[in-house]
């Protein structure tokens, strides 16, 4: 499971962009991103206002942010959200294709007075939704696997059972061969014994007469 585990986290992000941007407080910045199917993003931003007075960046709790996502294939749009100065924003692409991400404040100023926005944005494009349905059919295809391979086991130990059983009888057999010669010897050798006294009787006998 561990090399699982960490193939796993290390498909998680797959490519981050990190992005330091200046744009007018009236303008929209719009970025392509080539996007896979199916495919996490999550952007992170931290928006800035320019303060004239302190000559400083400093971070304005009125202004909002409005993402715009597109797929530039299919003219849907995937995100349209307003979140505060510091947000974030996820989707999921649908079809391959670029992705036209959009970004712009909802500061209203007055004619000819526009303010001056730093963002910090970073994207990272993550991995590809989990495929449950190829790794069901990868936890099927291992399950059948050890089944066929517990079937072959099962197979295997009938065959040395019966190796076992025909040893057995084997040897019985060759065991009852062997007595039966032992007293098929006995046996001769008293015919033989039995004919050596009949002869030697008989000879005698014949001698004598
Ligand atoms: C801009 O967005 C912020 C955060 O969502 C909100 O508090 C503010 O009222 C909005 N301002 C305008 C002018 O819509």
């Amino acid at each position: 499971m561990r090399p699982l585990l960490v193939w796993t986290a290390l498909s998680v992000v797959q490519s981050a962009l990190a992005l330091h941007i200046y744009f007018d407080s009236n303008e929209k910045r719009c970025f392509l991103e080539e996007l896979a199917s199916e495919t996490i993003v999550e952007g992170h931003y931290r928006a800035f206002l320019y303060d004239e007075d302190s000559k400083n960046w400093k971070s304005e709790e009125t202004m909002g942010i409005h993402v715009n996502v597109e797929e530039l294939s299919t003219g849907h749009t995937v995100v349209n959200t307003r979140g505060p100065s510091d947000g974030r924003f996820t989707f999921t692409s649908h079809d391959a294709g670029d992705h036209k991400i959009c970004l712009h404040s909802n500061i209203t100023g007055g004619w000819l007075t526009t303010q001056v926005i730093k963002m910090y944005l970073d994207i990272n494009v993550g991995t590809s939704k989990v495929d449950i349905d190829s790794d069901i059919s990868h936890v099927t295809t291992i399950v059948t696997k050890l089944r066929d391979l517990n079937k072959k086991v099962t197979d295997i130990q009938r065959e040395q059972r019966y190796m076992r059983e025909v040893e057995a009888e084997f040897r019985d057999l060759s065991e009852a061969t062997n007595s039966r010669a032992v007293w098929w010897s006995l046996v001769q050798i008293l015919v033989l014994v039995g004919t050596a006294i009949w002869q030697m009787r008989h000879l005698r006998v014949s001698l004598i007469v």
